[in-house]
């Protein structure tokens, strides 16, 4: 059984302060959960001390990128060492926004995901489809390039590992979440390939989370779909209270 898996992607929002006070407030709120993985990213500035501010709780740490190479002459790039020491033990990798604002491609998330696993991070893929390519009929196309093409020479037991996100583009940021049957209908898909190409065991083991307009509202419902493993957040993860709610929905037995 997949423990269920709550991410905050807080993109460009919160300063070192605000990141250290919310992480102190999250890990009082869920330290007694065993049942939910839960994990923030913030930005590259706050990752130290939110990691140490999440130290020793049931918080755990994720970059929002990283670069493939170790280290060298990368202006303004972080490598997957220097986040696995500043704490962070997850990288988000292939963010929809990263691919069409920064012209990251699937070749590019390749070569970070391996990185990421090479540095001791374990890396939550995103994947997704346009509203142009959802409209004509390309959804499962484009998840299967992106799925051969980001994850290529991954290991069965790598994949074991991995988080992916499905985040149809047109769901983040929208308050157009996708519905239950079409996050139902894609995790499917993409647990059946996965199973293809990979074997039955890691395309079991590997978490499929959902991502795009999840708030508490819809939370449960969306969590609740078979081979929905949990959920990435960004709106709704700049709140605590309301990020605790969506946590909460991810229990399987009782409320928070
Ligand atoms: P959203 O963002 O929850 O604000 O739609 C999701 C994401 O970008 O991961």
């Amino acid at each position: 059984m997949r423990t269920p898996f709550i991410a905050g992607n807080w993109k460009m929002y919160k300063t070192v302060a605000d990141a250290v006070k919310y992480v102190k407030e999250l890990r009082g709120l869920v330290k007694d959960l065993d049942a939910v993985e839960v994990v923030l990213a913030p930005t590259f500035t706050a990752l130290f001390a939110a990691a140490e501010a999440a130290r020793n709780s049931n918080v755990g740490i994720a970059a929002q990128d990283l670069h493939w190479e170790r280290e060298g002459a990368f202006t303004g790039e972080i490598s997957g060492q220097m986040i696995r020491e500043a704490g962070a033990t997850y990288a988000i990798v292939g963010h929809s926004e990263r691919r069409s604002l920064f012209g990251e491609t699937d070749a590019s998330v390749n070569r970070k995901v391996a990185a990421a696993f090479a540095a001791g991070l374990c890396p939550i893929a995103c994947i997704g489809e346009t509203l142009d390519q959802r409209e004509r009929n390309e959804t499962f196309d484009v998840l299967d390039r992106q799925i051969t093409q980001g994850l290529d020479g991954l290991t069965a037991e790598q994949i074991g590992q991995l988080v992916i996100a499905y985040e149809p583009v047109w769901a983040i940021g929208t308050g157009r979440n996708a519905t239950p049957a079409q996050a139902s209908e894609a995790h499917g898909h993409i647990r059946s390939r996965l199973r293809q190409w990979f074997g039955q065991e890691p395309a079991e083991l590997c978490h499929v989370i959902y991502g795009g307009s999840v708030k508490p509202e819809n939370a449960r419902e969306l969590l609740s779909q078979p081979d929905v493993d949990g959920a990435l957040v960004g709106g709704a993860s700049l709140d605590v209270r309301s990020f605790l709610q969506i946590v909460a929905s991810a229990r399987r037995d009782e409320a928070l």
